[in-house]
């Protein structure tokens, strides 16, 4: 595991973006594996300004969210099909037909989810799965559980995660209970893994993730056996773990 500290936000996105486009230019047919959430608005923004200042060409890229809220239609505006069109889909050349997003809609949620795997592995799986990490250690909607689920699949949210993002919504009642979430088999298949975290409200998952046992009880501690994981994090998220007491202590 990379771990790769920056001074803020900002750069975060810029370094995670630098990775990202990495990718597209040396395999411009490549599969992305993409996240919602406040964390990757700015390597959304690089990547957008990237498109159009550097022609970073997304025409033969493919993307697969992470995940969807049950029950919110793509173009309502908490739905992450229309928090990815916002930041990122609508504003590069990359084709419609191309994007993948769980449908929050379906009446089959079991055959969407199945279905969703399928189209992932027949696409050869995922070159690189950019993440964030929610405070409670999940990653996409993984939430912490009694086992680590491999494939695509239906999740009740917790009380910790309807609170954190009931900021996106106008009350906590209007926040979904579920959600599809893809597995952690297409996340720990992909490539590469790039996680991002910002903020000091992420510095105990961080660590968790980082040091703790690998345990369900904090989904992406999962993490530490993937090969190939970059970790991109500001100061405030890496507080308080012996990485920043020894990164730091020489200032
Ligand atoms: C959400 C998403 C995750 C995201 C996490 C953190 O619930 N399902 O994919 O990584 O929460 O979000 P944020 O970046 O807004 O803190």
């Amino acid at each position: 595991m990379k771990v790769i500290c920056v001074e803020n936000e900002a750069a975060v996105g810029k370094e995670a973006a630098r990775l990202i486009s990495a990718m597209i230019r040396l395999k411009p047919d490549c599969n992305l594996g993409l996240a919602t959430g406040t964390t990757p608005m700015t390597t959304y923004n690089e990547l957008v300004r990237m498109y159009k200042e550097e022609g970073l060409d997304f025409s033969k890229v493919s993307t697969f969210n992470l995940d969807e809220y049950i029950g919110l239609d793509a173009d309502h505006p908490q739905s992450y099909a229309y928090f990815m069109d916002e930041h990122l889909l609508s504003k590069v050349n990359i084709k419609k037909e191309n994007t993948h997003i769980p449908n929050g809609k379906t009446l089959r949620v079991d055959r969407t989810c199945s279905a969703y795997d399928k189209k992932i592995e027949d696409r050869g799986g995922l070159d690189l799965q950019l993440l964030g990490i929610g405070r409670n250690g999940h990653i996409g909607f993984n939430e912490p559980g009694d086992k680590f689920v491999a494939e695509t699949h239906q999740i009740n949210l917790t009380d910790d995660t309807i609170e954190a993002n009931s900021r996106f919504f106008e009350c906590e009642e209007d926040v979904p209970r579920t959600a599809i979430t893809t597995g952690m088999r297409s996340i720990m298949h992909a490539g590469r893994i790039v996680l991002i975290a910002t903020g000091e409200s992420k510095a105990d998952a961080v660590h968790a993730m980082l040091y703790g046992e690998i345990i369900p009880q904090v989904p992406a501690s999962l993490l530490q056996l993937h090969p190939e994981i970059t970790v991109i994090v500001d100061r405030a998220a890496l507080a308080g773990s012996s990485l920043a007491d020894s990164l730091f202590s020489a200032e």
